[in-house]
């Protein structure tokens, strides 16, 4: 990596597109995007990744590089006479330093944001969870989009009129440019009820019987619909539109974008409707191409539509040979100034401040648990083992739980910055115990939690899996629906830069990665990798922290993450302890938060060289 200052930077614009400090894109074999009558790139579950993956040359293309790349691709396929629409389907917040390391949160990201042209953009839950990121989500990037913004299920109480609207447009209906394809678009999101109460969200089910649907997809005049939406490629949710549209129109096309589950997917609905999903964390740039549409002066041709999908890894590699340009005519001028907007406020946020150097990559899912190079097995063993000290509790012996979960990304050999922080730990979860808790009952709670043990109730198998991070969730129940063996060993996604390259005879090389195996086959990603291999992680860890303080035999201070106190709660009853986790608790280390324990132990052991 490069310390490059940004001066040097801007001396040198073409050469350093992305961020001053993404590692370099490695060349590997492509697959070529096939174009159409209508085209679009999509993005989705960004999370604030708006410069990349500093640690991942997969990735590592920043949004001034997404903006040249759909600048020079929109040349492209205009220069021949066809259009190119861009569509981005939610969560672009929470997740990162760029986002939450601001305050008020997501300053700089809003800004950045807005300077891509976004032809049809939507909500996805993360923009609810919170008052004011929906507010902040209605006053700024509502606004920023107007005329491209869509919420077709989602109302919010005005923060001044106090009356209930809709946070955006329901629909709208437009002709393209070029080719004259006229458009009815929506914009949803999935059934979703953990937003906070200013925003209402109804349920799919419920928005398709109403009059100003039924009107929008009774139209006759269309060619296309377009369903954008943070919703699953395969969902009940789009399975609904499909059928009410299908009802109307028993042929027009329909494109759906997809997202929140974090995968590459891509689901055929009939031979005339599809829909692609694009990853997460601006590791995808979703493409898809649609020709022999009818338009406005012209009928279809007769074949029928063709619809065509590729998931593109987001480096430069990938983006100068699909636009055919270099590092001198690649960049635009907007794209460059964006990169400098994202290196602004990383340093003006001081992202780059390093704690300490990893002496390897760490893991959440690459590597079975327990393992050397599991970040779970790192943080149980090493971190929370030497960390968790409560003075007044002396030298009581103690358990600690966590959720994996509260882990959100690997740990990357290197550097550890603030940004690190951010991406792995973005949660401010603080710790509290029990005192004098039987240490079986301690195992018979994470048995329960991590469903070793049967048991019926309220606790189902869904509530257990929010423990889980949303990744391992999505992944695991995707894998299981396309019907694969074995749910522990999954493959997928993140690219690994640390292993042997082979060489190809033409020079390229076989990196691992994103192997994507969709409705359409296997051939949909744009960079031909070698699969990753994947493993199922429990709920969660616990670390020992042997003490000799005389206490009853037997017993053990049970500290837990604050986060996972409502699973106790109701473990607790299984495992039938008699503590009321909620009264009997107390604040341990108070005022310390697992993300200032890991930052800690980082300053102390990992020293950089
Ligand atoms: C919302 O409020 C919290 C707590 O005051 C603050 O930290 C955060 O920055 C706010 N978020 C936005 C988007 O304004
Ligand atoms: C929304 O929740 C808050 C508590 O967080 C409560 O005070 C308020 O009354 C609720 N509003 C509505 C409309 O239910
Ligand atoms: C308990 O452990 C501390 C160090 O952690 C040690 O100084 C002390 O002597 C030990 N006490 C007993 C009774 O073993």
């Amino acid at each position: 990596m490069l310390p490059v200052l940004p001066v040097l930077a801007s001396l040198f614009p073409s050469v350093f597109a992305a961020q001053p400090a993404a590692p370099a894109p490695i060349s590997a074999p492509l697959r070529d995007l096939e174009y159409g009558q209508l085209n679009f790139l999509h993005t989705t579950d960004t999370h604030g990744w708006l410069a990349g993956h500093l640690s991942e040359p997969s990735y590592s293309a920043d949004w001034g590089d997404y903006i040249s790349f759909s600048t020079r691709i929109r040349e492209k396929v205009e220069a021949q006479g066809q259009d190119l629409l861009v569509i981005d389907t939610g969560d672009r917040v929470e997740g990162s330093g760029l986002y939450d390391s601001s305050e008020p949160k997501g300053i700089y990201l809003s800004e950045i944001l807005r300077h891509q042209h976004i032809d049809v953009i939507t909500s996805g839950n993360h923009e609810l969870y919170q008052k004011n990121t929906s507010i902040n989500e209605l006053l700024t990037t509502v606004t920023n989009f107007r005329g491209h913004y869509l919420a077709s299920n989602i109302d919010i109480y005005h923060p001044v009129t106090q009356e209930l609207v809709p946070l955006a447009p329901r629909y709208k209906k437009f002709t393209t440019k070029l080719q004259g394809i006229r458009v009815v678009a929506f914009g949803f999101l999935f059934n979703f009820n953990g937003n906070y109460n200013n925003t209402i969200v109804q349920p799919v089910e419920e928005t398709i019987q109403e009059e100003w649907f039924q009107e929008a997809i009774q139209d006759k005049e269309v060619d296309l619909f377009l369903i954008a939406g943070h919703v699953p490629a395969h969902s009940p949710e789009y399975r609904a539109i499909f059928r009410a549209i299908r009802k109307a129109h028993w042929a027009t096309p329909i494109q759906f974008f997809a997202g929140h589950q974090h995968i590459r997917d891509y689901a055929k609905y009939d031979s005339k409707a599809y829909a692609l999903a694009s990853g997460r964390f601006m590791e995808t740039i979703g493409f898809m191409s649609i020709d022999g549409l009818s338009t406005s002066t012209r009928p279809s041709a007769g074949s029928g539509p063709v619809f065509k999908r590729r998931y593109i890894d987001n480096n430069l590699f990938s983006f100068y040979h699909h636009t055919g340009l270099d590092e001198e005519s690649f960049p635009t001028e907007e794209g460059l100034s964006v990169s400098q907007l994202i290196a602004n406020a990383r340093s003006a946020l001081q992202l780059d401040v390093v704690y300490g150097c990893a002496p390897q990559n760490l893991w959440m899912s690459r590597v079975p648990y327990p393992h050397p190079d599991s970040v779970y097995t790192w943080l149980e063993s090493e971190v929370l083992a030497t960390s968790l000290k409560d003075e007044s509790r002396g030298d009581t012996p103690t358990v600690a739980i966590m959720n994996t979960g509260g882990i959100r990304f690997d740990i990357f050999k290197g550097q550890f910055t603030r940004d690190t922080v951010w991406t792995i730990s973005p949660f401010s979860n603080k710790f509290r115990y029990v005192k004098d808790v039987p240490y079986d009952k301690v195992q018979l709670i994470m048995e329960v939690l991590n469903k070793q043990t049967k048991i019926f109730s309220e606790l189902s198998e869904e509530t257990l899996d929010n423990l889980a991070s949303p990744d391992q969730q999505e992944h695991i129940e995707h894998v299981l629906k396309a019907g694969n063996e074995d749910p522990s060993l999954r493959m997928n996604g993140d690219s690994l830069h640390q292993v042997p390259l082979s060489k190809r005879s033409d020079g390229t090389s076989i990196i691992p990665g994103y192997v994507t195996q969709d409705d359409a086959g296997s051939d949909g990603d744009d960079t031909i990798h070698s699969p990753i291999k994947m493993y199922q992680v429990p709920n969660c860890i616990q670390a020992h922290i042997a003490g000799n303080a005389t206490t009853a035999p037997g017993t053990v201070d049970f500290v837990y993450i604050e986060f996972i106190e409502p699973f106790l709660v109701l473990a607790g009853k299984y495992a039938d302890l008699n503590v009321d986790f909620v009264k009997d608790s107390e604040v341990y280390m108070s005022g310390v938060s697992m993300t200032d324990v890991i930052i800690n132990w980082v300053e102390k052991n990992w020293e950089c060289e």
